[in-house]
């Protein structure tokens, strides 16, 4: 099949892409490279992507509708996998634009390439964050997400209306999937798994917030990316609505268009989280408890019954496997780039 991936330089886009041209299709990765965080790590991705013959990188900003079209012809994209964003919660704080140019402009400018491509499946990687506060767990893709904390959750959410609006109109088969705290080799330095082992690599202290009474559903990415790449197949359709079990299927009555949760439905407390990093370590953390910072959800917490019933999968990889995993890459990667 041929892809257009957005977002092939960042740590899920990376992984996706890498199964895919594994399996043998044909992928256009798309992405800006943006210094939201170490850009080597983004070269070095791409780098192992660029081993594989049917892999085309197209260097852009999502903000860009021409280098966007000039990205989607060269793929003539049967399928369109958009994951580039201005992801983190706590940087949403600090430059609130950056998350309405990509996720609110740039991911309209996808919806209109993919409307141009007519491609048989769109799919967007929204968050477990537009749960916002809500203390009914599990998180259910049925349940209310009007209340965002963050402007990084609100754009997701807007992402995820406008794409309906875009599936009625236009009749693009559209998937928005929420991921949940998503971990593993290749991952991402702003995440709490990257900055807690670099810290005790490195004898500094990590910052616990929260008091440490928080919890997060983590989604290790192999995982996750099987998760995908089923949901990949399953393009929404009144002939695959879930009636069992009855009222858990998000497929719209006005629209090809369905949200579903990935994510293992298996928190873990974020102290909990740190003993699991400690012991793939072998080095006790120097513990700094700090308060909830502004923005931050005390837990998030997966349904998974939506995605088990379209795909009979669920994410299964036990936490410390995830993490030990990690932290091997975490070594390489080190030796490799230096500090
Ligand atoms: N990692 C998680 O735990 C998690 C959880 C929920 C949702 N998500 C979502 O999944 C997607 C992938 O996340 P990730 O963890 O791989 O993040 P990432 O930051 O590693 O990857 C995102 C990529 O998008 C690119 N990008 C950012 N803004 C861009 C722009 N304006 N134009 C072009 N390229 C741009 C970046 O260069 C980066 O390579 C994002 O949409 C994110 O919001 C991730």
């Amino acid at each position: 099949m041929r892809y257009l991936i957005t977002g092939t330089a960042g740590f899920i886009g990376f992984h996706l892409a890498r199964r895919l041209l594994d399996e043998g299709h044909f992928v256009v990765g798309f992405d800006g490279m943006t210094p939201y965080y170490d850009p080597r790590l983004k070269e070095a991705r791409h780098a192992v992507l660029a081993r594989s013959n049917g892999f085309r990188p197209v260097i852009g900003m999502l903000e860009d509708a021409d280098a966007l079209t000039r990205a989607a012809e060269l793929a003539e994209p049967e399928v369109i996998v958009h994951l580039a964003a201005q992801a983190g919660v706590r940087y949403s704080l600090e430059n609130p634009k950056a998350y309405v140019d990509a996720n609110v402009v740039g991911s309209w400018n996808i919806l209109e390439v993919a409307k141009q491509a007519g491609v048989k499946h769109l799919l967007l990687a929204s968050t477990s964050s537009i749960y916002g506060a809500n203390e009914k767990v599990p998180f259910a893709e049925t349940d209310k997400t009007d209340e965002p904390m963050t402007i990084y959750a609100a754009t997701k959410k807007s992402m995820e209306v406008m794409a309906h609006s875009y599936a009625h109109l236009y009749d693009i088969p559209t998937t928005a999937f929420r991921f949940f705290t998503v971990y593993g080799p290749w991952g991402r330095p702003d995440m709490a798994l990257f900055k807690f082992v670099e810290a005790i690599e490195n004898d500094r202290p990590i910052e616990i917030y929260g008091e440490g009474q928080m919890s997060r559903d983590f989604t290790y990415i192999d995982d996750l990316v099987e998760g995908i790449v089923r949901l990949i197949a399953i393009p929404p359709a009144e002939e695959n609505r879930v009636a069992e079990p009855a009222g858990i299927d998000t497929l719209s009555r006005h629209a090809p268009f369905r949200v579903v949760n990935i994510g293992g439905g298996q928190p873990v407390g974020l102290m909990t989280f740190v003993e699991t990093v400690e012991a793939a370590v072998g080095r006790p953390a120097i513990r700094k408890m700090l308060p909830m910072q502004p923005g931050d959800v005390p837990r998030t917490y997966a349904s998974a019954d939506l995605l088990k019933a379209l795909t009979g999968y669920c994410p299964e990889t036990r936490v410390a496997d995830g993490v030990a995993a990690f932290v091997d890459w975490y070594r390489d990667y080190r030796i490799a780039v230096g500090p």
